[in-house]
């Protein structure tokens, strides 16, 4: 057997395996970030192999040491990885071998790399699923102190970007939160499907050892093993979910970047961030941009390519295992460290955001937001809500063309335009009065934002306890 022919399979191959194949095929420079997992899956494994008989004890000792001491090497960044080993796999069970002899080729009685692999993928992402979680859930407490501290900062709230009603600043921040504790639901639920175990699959179709798979799952905190192992081999859509998570998580980033971007902006100047979320301009001496923002709301683009990514790799794959699968490394990848920065990214920058308030509140003045409010005033007088809209337009047309805001008009203006007018109206076209009389579950009145704050509060609690 040629030196260039990989040891672990070399056995029936004539010739050595092109320089270039090697390359191309090893998947070694990226999947040795799954050393821990992999070796975390080989102790699981040896030592369900001596439970039930497989492996001596004396056997399973040795080679359980043998992978802590690679582990340290790997850590202290002494190993050697080989890109003729091809993989993370091959490469730790060949050191293995190199330190404790005969005893290291034991290890993979049993298994193949089609189940290691995607055990390694399943405690891998779990393990970053609960890093995510943190941060969404750090993410997601800022957000509701923030809309608590806030709850009665009066904004203009937008349909179309025009303006359409007064809200509060703390009623806007909640939408976001609510957005967030969705995809904290698809997070954990995700990771039910996640933490299953493959191993025991072994290539295609099980082993004939006599193994004992809920052992291996019990060791390594998984619910259960697989059920079926042509599906433990090849399956990959636990990571389609994650990227699914992952995908519309973004988008909600995205909006909440575009709304940060546009609110910081001189043109509607309703928050400032701190300078140290900001960059300045080489050639612009004034400016700060607010890059942070920007650039969560420009990665989005790239979840959306891993999910596409993933979602074809996986399209028309005829069972079980296909080298296809190599292909899900890169993107997930990815995924999992874009989401985890662009979370810390907002968990560390959200609490920091200081709303202007009478910038805002100004803004809200000036659009005719409290115009439905004197509306349905005036359906409460009697008139006909057709008419009542009416009415008000040629209100607004008047404000307009005198440049005054509907609080702004004296009670005979407002009396031109409907003499079931009162001194009373001036109640309704206040912001104050008008988020105030928005009064119930879900509307923007502070009262009612304060007690969702308190309720989403709870919720998170009581994920948290879960947990
Ligand atoms: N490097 C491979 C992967 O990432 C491991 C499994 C390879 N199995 C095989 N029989 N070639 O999917």
């Amino acid at each position: 057997m040629s030196q260039a022919t990989n040891q672990s399979w070399g056995g029936r191959f004539s010739e050595p395996t092109d320089a270039f194949v090697a390359r191309f095929t090893a998947s070694v420079n990226f999947d040795q970030r799954l050393a821990p997992q992999d070796i975390q899956g080989s102790i699981a494994h040896a030592t369900m192999l001596a439970r039930v008989g497989v492996l001596t004890d004396d056997e399973r000792d040795a080679i359980i040491n043998g992978l802590k001491e690679i582990q340290g090497e790997i850590e202290r960044g002494e190993f050697n990885w080989s890109v003729p080993l091809e993989d993370v796999h091959m490469n730790i069970e060949a050191r293995l071998t190199e330190k404790i002899g005969i005893t290291g080729k034991k290890l993979h009685t049993g298994r193949s790399r089609n189940d290691q692999v995607a055990t390694d993928i399943r405690l891998f992402l779990r393990d970053e699923i609960d890093v995510i979680e943190v941060e969404l859930k750090r993410l997601r407490e800022g957000m509701i102190e923030l809309a608590d501290r806030e709850a009665e900062t009066i904004m203009p709230g937008f349909t179309h970007l025009q303006t359409a009603q007064p809200v509060t600043f703390g009623h806007h921040i909640l939408a976001w939160q609510e957005m967030l504790a969705r995809d904290h639901e698809r997070l954990l639920d995700c990771r039910k499907r996640v933490n299953v175990l493959p191993l025991g699959a072994a290539a295609l179709a099980g082993t004939t050892y006599p193994i004992d798979r809920h052992v291996t799952a019990e060791l390594l905190g998984f619910d259960r093993p697989t059920e079926n192992s042509l599906d433990a081999v090849s399956d990959r859509d636990f990571a389609i979910e994650f990227t699914s998570f992952a995908s519309i998580l973004l988008m909600h980033l995205s909006r909440m970047s575009e709304e940060l971007v546009l609110w910081t902006s001189a043109q509607f100047d309703f928050i400032d961030l701190p300078d140290r979320f900001c960059t300045g301009s080489s050639i612009m001496p004034q400016k700060k941009n607010p890059d942070v923002p920007e650039l969560v709301r420009g990665k989005t683009g790239r979840v959306y390519g891993h999910l596409m990514s993933l979602l074809t790799l996986m399209k028309s794959q005829p069972l079980a295992y296909n080298k296809d699968n190599q292909e899900d490394k890169e993107p997930l990848f990815d995924a999992v460290d874009t989401v985890r920065d662009c979370l810390k990214a907002f968990a560390d920058m959200v609490p920091a955001i200081e709303p202007k308030k009478a910038s805002m509140y100004e803004a809200a003045r000036r659009g005719f937001s409290t115009a439905t409010d004197l509306a349905d005033y005036l359906v409460r007088k009697g008139v006909a809500f057709r008419d009542a809209h009416e009415i008000v337009g040629q209100s607004v047309a008047y404000g307009l063309k005198t440049e005054k805001d509907l609080s702004e008009m004296s009670l005979d203006e407002l009396k031109q335009f409907s003499a079931t007018i009162d001194q009373d109206v001036f109640e309704v076209l206040t912001l104050e009065g008008s988020v105030a009389a928005r009064n119930h579950i879900g509307g923007t009145a502070p009262n009612q934002v304060r007690a969702a704050a308190q309720r989403a509060r709870e919720a998170l609690n009581v994920l948290k306890a879960g947990a």
